[in-house]
This record gives C-alpha cells, structure tokens and sequence, in this order.
C-alpha cells in the first residue's frame, strides 16, 4: 500500500530493520514460530531478524499489489505487537494468503482482527476477487480469527504446503455482513 493504514489502536505500515530487536519478539516466539509457513526457518536472533527485515524490504516493492508483508504498531506506544500480510500461496501462486502473527504476550486483545478488516478492504480495492487464510486443523486461535472475521470454511487440503490446512475464503460481498 501507498500509505499507511491507521485503525483505533494500530498503524498497519511497512517494515524497517530497526524493528528487529521487536520483530524476534513475535517472530522467534515458540509459540509463533510453530505456526508459521514451513518455508520459513526458525529466527533464534536478533542478526537473523534483522537480515529477514532486510529481505522483505527489498522485496516489498516488487511484490504485486495487494501482496505485501507489514508491521502492526500500536499507537498508543508505538510498539510493533505483530506483522500481517498478505501472499500468493504455493504452489500455484493463484490464491492470496491473508496471515498475521502476533506477540503472545498481546493475544486475545482483538489486534489481528482490527488490523484485517481494513487491510481486506484495501485489498479487494486492488482488485482481487477473494483472500483465504489457512490454518493448521490444531490452530485454534488462528481458525477463531478467521471466523471472527466472517471468513467462510472452504474445506481441508494439503495442495499449499504438503501438510493438511484448513481453508477459509472471503469475498467482497461477505465484507457487509462481517468483515
Ligand atoms: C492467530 C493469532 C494471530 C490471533 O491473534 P489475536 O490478536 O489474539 O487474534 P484476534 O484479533 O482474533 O483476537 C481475538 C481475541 O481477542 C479478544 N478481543 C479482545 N478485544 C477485542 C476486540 N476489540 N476485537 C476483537 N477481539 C477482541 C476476542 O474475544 C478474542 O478472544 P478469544 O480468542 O479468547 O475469544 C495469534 O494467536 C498468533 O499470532 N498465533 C500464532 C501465529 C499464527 O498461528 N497465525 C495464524 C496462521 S497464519
């Protein structure tokens, strides 16, 4: 995105490597980490963090809107409590994951959910026609989110990373009813 987004309590913007010594803090989390993509390997460090930033950074700017990789900064002290983004699934690169990954310390405080709504907004601005979010079936508070948010369940495959995922899809006419 251009700008930032701002929501009530959260600035959704693009990452820089001074937040790595915070991004470990969500990123290097047992608790995190066991959830992430399997691509992605484990970041022990705040040097490795800082190097992740850095990729992703470069990155961003050739990624094809609406994917995109961000911060989740809250206002209030303007501390990064999580990353959201937004990715074409693998293999086929056809779908668009919608991910978010928050400190534990800062769990079932509603910020993933705040942070969502107008990121899909802004993405089906962009034209696409639908984002999924896809969790492992253990998932719980990650298959809550989706659901909160009024993501349909599509079903079960394991065609994205070789391991079984729940499926959860929205669509622009489901943003009047929830999201
Ligand atoms: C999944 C994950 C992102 C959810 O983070 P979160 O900020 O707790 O999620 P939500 O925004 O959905 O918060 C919902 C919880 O906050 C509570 N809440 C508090 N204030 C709220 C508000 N203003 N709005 C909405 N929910 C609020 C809800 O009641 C709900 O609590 P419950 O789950 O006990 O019912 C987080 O657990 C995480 O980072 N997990 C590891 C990574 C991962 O699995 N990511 C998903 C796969 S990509």
């Amino acid at each position: 995105m251009a700008t930032e987004i701002h929501t009530e309590r959260l600035v959704i913007r693009e990452w820089r490597v001074t937040d790595a010594e915070a991004a470990l803090a969500v990123y290097g989390a047992e608790d995190v980490a066991r959830w992430l993509a399997p691509e992605m390997e484990l970041v022990t460090d705040v040097a490795t963090m800082r190097l992740v930033l850095q990729a992703w950074i470069e990155a961003q700017p050739n990624m094809v809107p609406p994917a995109g990789r961000w911060a989740l900064v809250r206002r209030e002290d303007d501390q990064v409590v999580g990353g959201v983004s937004l990715r074409l699934l693998p293999p086929f690169e056809e779908d668009f994951e919608l991910s978010w990954q928050i400190r534990p310390d800062m769990w079932g405080r509603g910020y993933a959910t705040e942070a969502s709504r107008p990121l899909v907004r802004w993405a089906f601005g962009q034209g696409v026609e639908e984002l999924f979010a896809v969790a492992r079936p253990n998932n719980t508070r990650a298959i809550a989110t989706a659901r909160g948010l009024g993501m349909e369940w599509v079903g079960e495959t394991d065609k994205y990373y070789g391991i079984l995922l729940q499926v959860f899809r929205v669509r622009p006419d489901d943003i009047r009813e929830g999201v």
